[in-house]
């Protein structure tokens, strides 16, 4: 059964977050976590990169994302790009640990490597890659990752990613699929803004 946690605000919401993954994180091992994009998780990172310093196991915190825009890792649009800016180049965190899509190459051809990096570098169980943390956002439309309403399919797409097409401005993105982010130890929505109470609520 989820467990709903409200915040006041987006700052409280990012100290409150930050402070439960804290709590997730076991004593000694990998941890592989699956970040969002968008705009809602810039003040964790930015909490993390201020407050977390040497509060968290970077040396075993792996960085995924749920999904990645089909952009150069400098693009302005890049979720990687606001990764690096807000958190990864401000915390400790190995090269090795850091997992991008590769967002400036054939979006089909990304996906493929981005499916084959989870296969060489996580556990694999029951046949899919087992995220201790997936973090996700959420559209004002339901959407989560880049899973849109018009491409729900990929909810029960067996491959590990997948190339989808943004339903406004049509650009590409490599997605984590349904059933990678069904199989993770925990999952976590990261919302905020009164424009999603109704999705979320639902
Ligand atoms: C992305 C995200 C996407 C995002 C939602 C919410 O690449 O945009 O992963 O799923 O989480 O669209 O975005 P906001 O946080 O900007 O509202």
């Amino acid at each position: 059964m989820p467990t709903i946690h409200i915040e006041a605000d987006p700052a409280s919401l990012a100290q409150a977050f930050a402070a439960w993954v804290s709590e997730q994180i076991p004593a000694e091992g990998p941890y592989h976590i699956a970040l969002s994009g968008g705009s809602t998780p810039k003040l964790l990172f930015a909490h993390w990169a201020a407050e977390y310093q040497d509060r968290l196991p970077w040396n075993r915190i792996h960085f995924w994302w749920g999904d990645e825009r089909c952009v150069p890792p400098n693009d302005a649009d890049s979720n990687y790009r606001m990764t690096k800016e807000l958190l990864l180049d401000h915390v400790s965190i190995p090269v090795k640990n850091i997992h991008r899509v590769e967002g400036e190459i054939a979006p089909d051809q990304a996906a493929v490597n981005f499916a084959a990096d989870m296969k060489q570098s996580m556990p694999i169980e029951n046949g899919l890659p087992k995220f201790d943390l997936i973090i996700l956002g959420m559209g004002a439309d339901g959407h989560t990752a880049s899973i849109f309403p018009h491409e729900m399919e990929l909810l029960e797409e067996s491959n590990w990613t997948a190339v989808a097409t943004h339903p406004e401005s049509g650009q590409k993105r490599v997605t984590l699929t349904g059933s990678v982010l069904n199989a993770a130890g925990k999952i976590a929505f990261l919302v905020a803004g009164a424009s999603k109470l109704e999705k979320v609520t639902a």
